[in-house]
């Protein structure tokens, strides 16, 4: 595996690899769920690339950027370890250089639910997404449920950019009890890790309420929101369109019932789509057979 450093050194690499590139962008911390995304990639393409950058640009003043967990070594050797052929892992000064004045706003799915809570973040994450972009050139973009809100915010960004990559989007990986693998629960207390898993059971209950048919939106959510266990409590708590994030009553499907719960200045985020009649999951993307002409390149 190359490791590159700087915008011009990933692109010049990038463009002598096989393609289909598929390119999964990080912050690094990488746990199963970002290994998910790795190995979905490597199984549909001739190379893979990652990238690794916790970006300033997307965490608010009072957010976590200075003590965000960072383990360069031991995640470049387990991106090695996955088959990726190239990591790019710029430093911020190579990022954003003095004078760097530029954003990408991608407008209302940006200032809406993590938008309202998180102001600027959506900008921060559009920004150096185009710009790593830019620098693979990828063939697909791969993304993970998780963060559906960004996962449906860059869809929007790389359409309305006429940036040609595809969006993959691999379904949410789980610890067995539940919760969502997430770089943040390493700061979860003992009791906060305790209830926890409470968020999808939460969610679960809801989307499984309109799955059997509850159209009052206010009837779903209450159909889950008692399950949160303190000292967890909502932050928010919403069933929206897959597409635009607005909220609909009565409800319509396809959906995604949205939340995060706060565990002391931790936001545990989670969600949980609802296919329409035509069983469609609405965010993840079905798996893609590697193209012949790829896999005699492999
Ligand atoms: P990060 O939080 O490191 O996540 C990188 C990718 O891993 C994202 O697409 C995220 O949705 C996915 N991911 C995280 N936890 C997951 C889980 N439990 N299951 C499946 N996928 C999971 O998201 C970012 O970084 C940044 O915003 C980034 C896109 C890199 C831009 O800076």
């Amino acid at each position: 595996m190359q490791i590159v450093r700087t915008p011009g050194s990933a692109r010049a690499v990038a463009r002598t690899l096989a393609r289909p590139v598929g390119f999964v962008p990080t912050m690094g911390a990488l746990h199963a769920g970002h290994l998910a995304l790795v190995e979905r990639a490597r199984s549909e393409n001739a190379s893979v690339v990652a990238s690794l950058f916790v970006n300033p640009l997307q965490f608010g003043p009072q957010e976590d950027f200075d003590r965000y967990p960072r383990a360069f070594e031991r995640d470049a050797s387990t991106l090695a370890d996955h088959g990726v052929d190239l990591l790019y892992a710029p430093g911020v000064d190579r990022m954003y250089p003095p004078g760097f004045a530029t954003a990408v706003d991608p407008g209302p799915l940006g200032t809406t639910f993590e938008g309202v809570s998180r102001p600027g973040h959506f900008t921060g994450v559009a920004t150096v997404v185009v710009k790593l972009l830019h620098a693979i050139e990828p063939t697909s973009l791969y993304l993970g449920q998780k963060d559906v809100q960004q996962t449906a915010v860059l869809r929007a960004v790389l359409r309305d950019l006429d940036l040609p990559a595809n969006v993959v989007v691999v379904a949410t990986v789980r610890e067995a009890d539940g919760l969502a693998l997430s770089s943040r629960n390493a700061y979860l207390s003992e009791p906060e890790r305790r209830s926890a898993p409470s968020l999808h059971r939460a969610l679960a209950a809801i989307a499984a309420a309109v799955r059997r048919g509850e159209r009052d939106a206010q009837a779903a959510r209450d159909a889950g929101s008692g399950l949160l266990e303190a000292p967890l409590r909502w932050e928010y708590l919403a069933l929206v369109d897959p597409v635009t994030f607005s909220k609909r009553d009565p409800l319509e499907l396809p959906a995604v019932a949205l939340g995060v719960a706060r565990a002391g200045a931790t936001r545990l985020l989670d969600n949980e789509t609802i296919p329409s009649e035509d069983g469609v999951d609405p965010v993840v993307t079905p798996p893609r057979a590697l193209p012949a002409a790829a896999e005699r390149a492999v």
